[in-house]
């Protein structure tokens, strides 16, 4: 497991960004797990502006988004759809049949529809990059405390934390999806690689527990600790409950110092 330690959010924003851009020219045709959330919105935009001014091609990326809310058609302003589109896909040139975002505007055969998106996946030679986010209670993509750490993309019902956090995205007496459909904890290990970014103090709980806390279904990122090839990418806030932060502050030292050319 890789911590990265930044500065603020602005350096979390670029940092990830470069990682994603260094996967990108390393393989062209590269299978992205993609995230919403508001901390993913300046990893997107710092995305966007290298593709206009430094020629960073998407043509080839096919992309695997980890949820979406059910009840909310891809057009709904709140949708993640909406959201994607918004501060990524409209900047890009990753061509619309290689993106995928589950559909949350299915009214049946959730098992069925959720099965295709795992064969999605499946078919494109599974996900390269995963990118994450984190929710204040720890859970990666809508998969709330008490997901089973096998899971597979499924519908999921929202937490009460997660239902507070996320009202803030819909205007007073506007109705709040209160489930989702999501990606799997299970789905999300079989990435071969995982980021998972994290901005200010409202995560620092969260982050503790994810790399240092118990493995626990209680913190579904603490399952990340089973993942071979993890990097979180988190600012000083988000990092300030971790027991190791002065170890990974020393890490970041040692490493700009040994290699000037790192991609962060
Ligand atoms: C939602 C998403 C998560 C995301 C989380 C954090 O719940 N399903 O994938 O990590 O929001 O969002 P934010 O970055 O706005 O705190």
């Amino acid at each position: 497991m890789l911590v990265l330690l930044q500065t603020d959010y602005h350096c979390v924003s670029t940092a990830a960004a470069r990682i994603i851009a260094a996967w990108v020219r390393r393989d062209p045709a590269l299978v992205l797990g993609l995230a919403t959330g508001g901390t993913t919105i300046g990893m997107y935009r710092e995305l966007s502006r290298m593709h206009r001014e430094e020629a960073l091609d998407f043509s080839k990326v096919v992309t695997f988004n980890l949820d979406e809310y059910i009840g909310l058609a891809p057009d709904h302003p709140h949708s993640f759809h909406s959201f994607m589109h918004q501060n990524f896909f409209s900047h890009v040139n990753i061509p619309p049949a290689q993106i995928h975002i589950p559909d949350g505007s299915i009214q049946t055969g959730y098992e069925e529809y959720c099965a295709s998106y795992e064969a999605a996946i499946r078919e494109a030679g599974g996900i390269d990059l995963q990118v994450l986010g984190i929710g204040r209670d720890g859970h990666i993509g809508f998969n709330e405390p008490s997901s089973s750490l096998a899971s597979r993309t499924r519908p999921k019902t929202l937490s009460r934390s997660t239902l507070a956090d996320n009202c803030r995205d819909f205007a007073r007496g506007e109705e709040m999806p209160t489930a989702a459909i999501t990606m799997g904890i299970g789905t999300i290990l079989e990435a071969r690689h995982i980021m998972l970014i994290a901005s200010g103090k409202a995560k620092a709980k969260a982050v503790a527990k994810a790399i240092e806390g118990p493995i626990t279904a209680s913190v579904s990122a603490s399952a990340l600790q089973l993942h071979p090839d993890v990097t979180f990418v988190v600012d000083e806030d988000a990092a300030r409950e971790l027991s190791q932060c002065d170890y990974y502050r020393r890490v970041m030292e040692m490493t700009a110092k040994l290699t000037p050319k790192r991609l962060w």
